[in-house]
Parts: structure tokens; sequence; C-alpha cells
């Protein structure tokens, strides 16, 4: 299996990945721990913790299954921790609750709503009880508005990208939007997750795939900006078209900005209207299943009309449309890797970097080999 993926930093020279990437299961295992393992991860909504003092969730399932509980310490201050008890690995918390020690149903090791481990029966005689080792392990956490995002490693990319986000959209209120469950959608479909996330990332397609799309948005203003962990794509519209807020530091400055579609490593994407943020997250389920979550935020909950006639579906199963096809053709004996436009690719290009450097840099591999 090679694991040596190489993207050329320079666009005009690089090739994209290579098919097995894609295809190859061992791959698609290997991208478990080198991709997602280490990244951050969209835990749900805030929404609960407004009732409960803690709640369960479950990170990835169906692929990491990695079980965490989301804690209120006090208005506004939210820790994360792991939900699998110490003693034998049981689930601790299986509901929202309100009480402020956790108590585990299999042997009654008790826990406190920091994680620390209180007590146990029947461990008397058991030294150095309990222990730092007893204790459940804590995540960082972050948040943009009702939005929660839990990391189960050590890397604290997020927090610059979420303080980018807000300086670039001052003004847009982030902290203002609500949870709208009942508009939430998910969409399973046979195809690699990262062949979605190409095509999310590049509006090259927008012409040729989407008519409806196309109509909106001025593509000849179209732009894209990459950074380390986050990239953007800024969608104008028309002449009249309603405004989201003003981008200070955009190149086509004056112009209508109608849509931010911020995506963030690696598989989260954040698209910004004036009516409010659809989320929609990108989970692998197998090399060639993919479920991806739509969750709609609104600033007025009461005012649906915009949401629904935003075309978000249309555009979604035009999209998937297109990365089945993909994923037929890079099957294919006589394909293996393409190359990029530098005016409309530089994210897709980004991305492959990205998921070269983490490739290459698992546990077995330290040295760095990206960006050759
Ligand atoms: S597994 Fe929790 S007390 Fe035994
Ligand atoms: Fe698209």
């Amino acid at each position: 299996m090679n694991l040596d993926f190489r993207v050329h930093s320079d666009i005009r020279f690089a090739h994209t990945l290579p098919s097995s990437f894609y295809l190859d299961p061992s791959i698609f295992r290997h991208s478990k721990d080198r991709i997602f393992r280490n990244a951050w991860h969209y835990a749900g909504t805030l929404a609960p913790l407004e009732s409960y003092r803690y709640v369960p969730r479950m990170l990835m399932p169906g692929f990491l299954d990695e079980p965490v509980i989301i804690v209120r310490k006090q208005p506004g201050k939210i820790h994360a921790m792991s939900n699998v008890c110490t003693h034998r690995g049981n689930l601790l918390v299986n509901s929202p609750g309100n009480q402020r020690v956790l108590h585990c149903g299999y042997h009654g090791r008790c826990f406190g709503l920091d994680g620390t481990c209180r007590s146990m029966p029947a461990f008397e005689e058991v030294p150095d009880f309990p222990s730092v080792h007893d204790d459940l392990k804590n995540f960082q956490v972050s948040s943009l508005g009702p939005m929660l995002f839990v990391q189960l490693g050590e890397s604290g990319y997020l927090t610059p990208v979420i303080q980018d986000i807000r300086q670039r959209m001052v003004g847009y209120d982030f902290d203002g939007l609500t949870a709208m469950p009942a508009l939430n959608q998910e969409f399973e479909i046979e195809a690699h997750w990262a062949l979605y996330v190409d095509n999310y990332l590049e509006g090259f397609h927008v012409p040729f795939v989407h008519p409806g799309l196309n109509a909106s948005l001025d593509m000849e203003a179209y732009a894209y900006e990459t950074h380390a962990f986050h990239n953007l794509q800024l969608g104008f519209g028309k002449d009249g078209d309603e405004l989201i807020v003003p981008d200070g530091s955009s190149p086509k400055q004056g112009k209508h900005v109608i849509a931010y579609y911020w995506w963030i490593w690696p598989n989260i994407m954040l698209n910004c209207y004036s009516w409010g943020v659809s989320l929609n997250i990108v989970n692998p389920i197998g090399p060639k299943r993919t479920l991806i979550q739509f969750e709609t935020f609104l600033f007025d909950p009461a005012d649906q009309g915009r949401f629904l006639q935003s075309g978000i579906v249309q555009t979604e199963i035009e999209d998937e449309e297109i990365v089945l096809q993909v994923q037929k053709g890079i099957q294919s004996s006589a394909y293996d890797r393409g190359r990029y436009s530098p005016v409309h690719e530089k994210c897709v290009h980004h991305f492959h970097q990205l998921i070269a450097r983490a490739m290459n840099e698992g546990p077995e591999r330290e040295t760095d080999l990206n960006f050759v």
C-alpha cells in the first residue's frame, strides 16, 4: 500500500491525488487515524445545554464512534470528556441529565462533572486509587454561535479558524442563530467522502452543473482564499441582491457577497447566507459510502421562507449526481491523476495538500514528505 502521497506546492505543476486514495480500502482505514482521529468534529448544538447539565454525544457515528459527554460547568462554560467508564469501559451516560455526580450503571464507579473519579465500591484494598488514570479523559471544545466542536487530539487549529471567520464577518450575528432541527436533512451517497469535498471546493463546475445557482451568482467575481486549515469561497450576487455583511478584506470590495462558503479541515462546510447558516458535515461510512448531514440555523426561526427558496436541496441533488459519476470514472484503469486550474481549483489543491501531509505523517512515518 502506498501512503506516500505527494502534491506539488505550486498548483501549476501539481497533479491531483491518485485514484488509489479514493479507492483503496486499506488507505481508507488509515485515513481514520491519520486524518480524522486528530481532527475537530462537529458535536451538535448547544441548545440542550440550556435545560441540562450534560448531554451524551457520539462523534462520527459509524466511523470513529467516539462517545463523549458535553458538560455545562456554568452558563457559557462548556467542556467535553470521554463517556467511557475507566473501570471496564461501560458507557456512562445514555441520556441528557442534571445530576452533579455520574454513577456508572455497571459496577457503581462515581465521577464528578469535571471527570474526576471520586469513588468505587469494593476498591478499598486497591492501592493508589483513585488516581488521575481513573479520571475521564478531557477533550478540547470550541463553539461558533450554537454550533459545538470537539477535538480528540492535541491540535488547536480550530480556535484561529473561528477567530478568522468572526473577524472576516464582523456584523454577522453567529450568536443570534437558532438551530432548526426540523429543517435538518441527511443525504447518503455511494461515493468516497473526499470526492464530495473536492466538488464542494470549487465553483468551476457551477455554470456546467448548477443552472439555477449560476443564474444567481456573478461567476466572474467568484473568489477563493486558502489559509492553514480552512479556506473560503466568496459568492457574489448581482446588483441589487441582498448583501450579507460588508467584506472589507475582499479583493472585490464593494461587490455584493451573497454567500460565504467556509470549509474547515477535513469535513466541515459552513455556508453563510443572509437568512442564516447551512452547516454540512461530510461523514465517511466506507470507502464508497458517505453520509452528508445538513443542519440549518436561522436568524429568524419564524421566517423559513428564504431558506426554503434558497435552492440548497436542488444544488445538493446536482452535486450528488456529478460526484457519483466521478466515483465511477476514477475506477477506470484509464484514469489516475489530473491537473488543477490555478484560477478555479486553489481550494481543491489546498485540500489535497493537507490530505497528503496528514497521510504521510502517520505514527509510522515521521519524516516530512509533504508539499513536495
Ligand atoms: S465499567 Fe463502570 S464501574 Fe465497572
Ligand atoms: Fe456544486
